[in-house]
């Protein structure tokens, strides 16, 4: 079977997109990543897009453009490797509807995916691992999901969550979620990528149901 082509976008740091390309030289995700799309010049994940082999684009916003403006500048970039997926993994812009309805799928959702560290709905946003520390929450995790038009509410791909009752800083919390996404994002794009699910709609409630 064909491997899926993915483009990932990333701002910051990229163990992430580090975790996606290892799974793929492990045999554990067949997808090529055809491009790395950052908005950050300085973004650390670009040497890792270098170590990797991967094509790599740096899109920073001008001051000048609107969000649509930048947008319109990546898609037509993407153009060129035209991936199937767009795997976002840290990527700090919102994503406007003009861009996910370049990923419309007939089934019923747009081919973008995220992973937030949250048990989405709670913690949306910026800074989740910071928040679940400062609520003083008892348990957090990490959410895999589709994009829908707003922030932090598309359909729910994979959930888990680990305990944080013990935990002594916001720097534990972090290095606990980290190594859970680093397993659960690369293991649900597996399925993601390959479409083996549908959008259902279940007693008034979306729902991603996996074949
Ligand atoms: C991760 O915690 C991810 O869940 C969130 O942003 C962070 C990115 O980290 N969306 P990295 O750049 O992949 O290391």
């Amino acid at each position: 079977m064909k491997k899926t082509a993915i483009s990932v976008f990333a701002s910051g740091r990229g163990s992430n997109f580090q975790a996606i390309c290892e799974a793929i030289n492990a045999k554990k995700l067949d997808a090529k990543v055809v491009s790395l799309i950052s908005d950050q010049p300085d973004a650390q994940v670009i040497g890792l897009a270098k170590k990797f082999q991967i094509p790599c684009f740096v899109i920073p916003k001008k001051k000048s453009q609107s969000r649509e403006e930048h947008e319109s500048e990546i898609l037509a970039l993407l153009k060129i490797h035209a991936p199937h997926f767009i795997v976002l993994a840290g990527y700090m812009r919102v994503l406007s509807p003009l861009f996910l309805k370049a990923w419309y799928s007939e089934r019923g959702y747009y081919r973008v995916t995220n992973i937030h560290p949250s048990l989405l709905p709670a913690l949306p946003g910026q800074s989740a691992y910071a928040q679940a520390f400062n609520f003083g929450c008892k348990i957090t995790g990490v959410t895999v999901h589709l994009l829908d038009e707003c922030v932090d509410t598309g359909p729910i791909c994979a959930q888990e969550a680990f305990e944080i009752a013990d935990a002594k800083s916001i720097l534990e919390i972090e290095q606990m979620g980290l190594k859970l996404e680093h397993r659960l994002y690369p293991e649900t794009l597996s399925w993601i990528l390959k479409e083996k699910f549908e959008i259902k709609m279940r007693e008034g409630r979306t729902c991603v149901c996996k074949d």
